[in-house]
């Protein structure tokens, strides 16, 4: 089941990324963001996957926790000027309002900081309520500066 639902989930960036512009610039900064977030999203999910199915493990769930907070440093400084073209997803409001992107960014390491605070064995609630709060900043950055 926990599998499965992660497998589906994987499979859905790939799916919508089908017939999209190819990235023509050099060094390929979008592509290189793009992935930098599938890998986000990879790490995330399988806690969230496990505190809400009640397969929570407190070993697991640091080991996850801890590829998650290796993987949240990445996107940031793939968001160089001059790189929003097809395909990305960006809004011009990323670099027009940097300063509301960069608000939005350290409410996002700021909630996984705390989550990442809770100790060894958070349990099961503590954890998920974190958890609930770093998935809200995603939501949050994604409704302003990200188109779907
Ligand atoms: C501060 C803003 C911000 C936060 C926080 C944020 N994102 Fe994003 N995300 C973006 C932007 C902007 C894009 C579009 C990038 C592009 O296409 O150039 C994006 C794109 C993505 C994509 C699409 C990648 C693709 O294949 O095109 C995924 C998946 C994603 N984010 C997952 C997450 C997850 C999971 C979190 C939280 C754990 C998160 N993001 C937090 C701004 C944010």
């Amino acid at each position: 089941m926990l599998k499965t639902t992660v497998a589906v989930l994987l499979a859905l960036p790939l799916l919508f990324a089908c017939g999209e512009p190819e990235d023509t610039h050099p060094g390929q900064p979008v592509t290189h963001r793009r992935q930098a977030f599938r890998e986000l999203l990879k790490a995330s999910e399988p806690i969230g996957v496990m505190l809400r199915t009640n397969q929570y493990d407190p070993a697991e769930y640091q080991r996850l926790l801890g590829v998650f907070m290796e993987k949240r440093e990445a996107p940031w400084t793939l968001f160089a000027p001059d790189t929003l073209y097809p395909p990305s997803h960006a809004k011009p409001e990323v670099w027009s309002d940097a300063a509301g992107f960069e608000a939005a960014k350290k409410d996002f390491l700021d909630a996984s900081w705390q989550l990442s605070q809770l100790g060894a064995d958070p349990g099961r609630d503590r954890a998920l309520a974190a958890y609930k709060n770093v998935e809200a900043a995603c939501e949050r950055c994604h409704d302003a500066y990200k188109n779907k």
